[in-house]
């Protein structure tokens, strides 16, 4: 039996891989005929040439996996994803449903270890500026468990986009010069600082959201490795805050009912501003600086109204027409809130309207941009600037539209059928009611009709409560 040999370059060959199941494909070649061999030999880089072959067509599945499996460390892994490949052209093309078959388990496995990592690289880089130099430039060392250098750094980018940053590993190296990101041979640890003057900041902000209540070595190990501890400089923090912590939860009971005000989170965080906002334009100028958490969004999208409204709308996130407008609520639902608020008696252009998250996330198909809802970690990501937003703003009144605004106000997920009506966000007197894009969602008109009467109430209450002494209790309005 001859065997056909296909040469990869070490690390993730994605690209050599696909050209060569193209070819194998085209010629019929079984996964026995072939051996994938990978040439550790620097200076190879894809110049094999394979060939044009036609394309194959896969299930979105199947090449989503592919594109996570090139990426792990197992040196059979091209033959595996072969297999599958070879297996899903051959009579079995919803093979990834049978998650009992051993060949769909193990690379399924393998998918998860590579997210997993993946996950673990955002996390735990840690930047630190290089000493000595004149422009100021970043580096930090890490050691995925993958090969995932290539599939992470785009994150970084976004994230860091306005840093000139390095990260060094022992696969490779990623450079962003706030330009283009290149990447290079791999790095040492000793070729990125061990400190700087950030860490005292990171240390700082570490301990003051610890929680000694609720800490659980075993769970924070299993989160954050203790191989990752050494690149993160608020892990110096972590054996002293864990020994102290039986100690500093008896003092936060006796300390809980003379606290003037909770340390919280956001107050923790603005330990991390550089320069504290003490105005909306310095907040959105930070928010602006940061750019999107993922990538695609025009602008970021800035709250809109008198800067100390009574009445603030907080929705969920910028949809397409506010994106290109760079304007909240200015498309589809934006229109038909507007509608509501006027028929309620609210002005508008009164209220300040906002969005739990601040850029456009979305899905292209074809010319369309699909909105694509927030996840929890996004939102989470936004909230401080949020807080701050509010806390600017001084609000008498804050209305949460949806449960992303919701989460974003509480911290919680939590059903809008459950909570709709009055409610407490911190210090802020709030009210918790639909958001506008759940009405035009609604398959029918008479369904519609009655949301949209609801809706209206509950806009008529907020107009009522926005006018009412909140501080008496005194409402013109029924008691809940
Ligand atoms: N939906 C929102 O939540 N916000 C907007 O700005 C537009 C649509």
């Amino acid at each position: 039996m001859t065997l056909h040999r296909i040469t990869l370059r070490a690390g993730a060959d994605l690209h050599t891989f696909r050209q060569s199941v193209r070819r194998l494909i085209a010629e019929e070649l079984a996964p026995q005929h072939v051996v994938f061999v990978i040439d550790d030999a620097p200076g190879l880089f894809g110049e094999e040439s394979i060939g044009d072959a036609p394309p194959v067509t896969i299930p979105k599945g199947v090449a989503r996996l592919i594109e996570h499996v090139v990426c792990h460390s197992d040196p059979e892994r091209y033959a595996l994803l072969y297999q599958l490949v070879w297996r899903v052209l051959n009579g079995e093309r919803d093979l990834l449903d049978v998650a009992t078959d051993p060949l769909v388990h193990r690379i399924d496995l393998m998918a998860r270890s590579v997210r997993r990592d993946l996950h673990k690289m955002h996390a735990f880089v840690r930047f630190r500026r290089m000493p000595g130099e004149d422009l100021e430039r970043f580096a930090a060392w890490f050691e995925p468990e993958h090969f995932i250098l290539e599939a992470a750094a785009p994150f970084f980018v976004d994230r860091f986009r306005s840093m000139d940053w390095t990260i060094l590993t022992p696969i490779g190296s990623a450079r962003w010069d706030r330009r283009a990101l290149t990447f290079g041979p791999p790095g040492q640890r000793d070729d990125a600082p061990s400190g700087d003057s950030f860490e005292e900041g990171w240390r700082g902000y570490y301990e003051s959201v610890f929680n000694p209540a609720r800490v659980n070595p075993t769970a924070m190990r299993a989160e954050m490795p203790k191989k990752y501890w050494r690149n993160m400089p608020e892990t110096a923090a972590i054996p002293g805050l864990i020994q102290t912590a039986s100690r500093r939860v008896e003092r936060m009971i006796e300390q809980e009912a003379t606290m003037p005000a909770k340390r919280t989170p956001e107050r923790a965080l603005e330990a991390m501003w550089d320069q504290e906002p003490k105005t909306l334009e310095d907040l959105n100028a930070i928010i602006a600086k940061a750019g999107p958490l993922v990538p695609g969004a025009t602008q970021a999208v800035f709250g809109e109204g008198p800067a100390h409204a009574e009445l603030v709308f907080v929705g969920e996130q910028p949809g397409d027409q506010e994106d290109l407008q760079g304007r909240p609520f200015v498309g589809p639902a934006g229109k038909l809130l507007t509608k509501a608020m006027k028929e309620a008696g609210i002005d508008r252009e009164h209220a300040y309207l906002t969005n739990a998250v601040k850029h456009f996330k979305f899905e292209q198909r074809g010319h369309r941009r699909i909105h694509s809802k927030p996840t929890a970690g996004e939102v989470k990501h936004y909230r401080p600037w949020l807080m701050k937003e509010l806390e600017l703003v001084k609000p008498k009144l804050v209305v949460a539209l949806g449960a992303t605004a919701l989460l974003a106000l509480t911290g919680k997920a939590t059903p809008i059928t459950r909570s709709r009506g009055r409610a407490r966000f911190g210090p802020y007197e709030g009210y918790v009611t639909v958001h506008p894009s759940y009405l035009l969602r609604l398959p029918d008109e008479a369904t519609r009709r009655e949301a949209y009467e609801a809706f209206l109430n509950d806009l008529r209450r907020i107009h009522d409560l926005a006018k009412a002494d909140l501080e008496t209790g005194e409402l013109p309005l029924a008691a809940e």
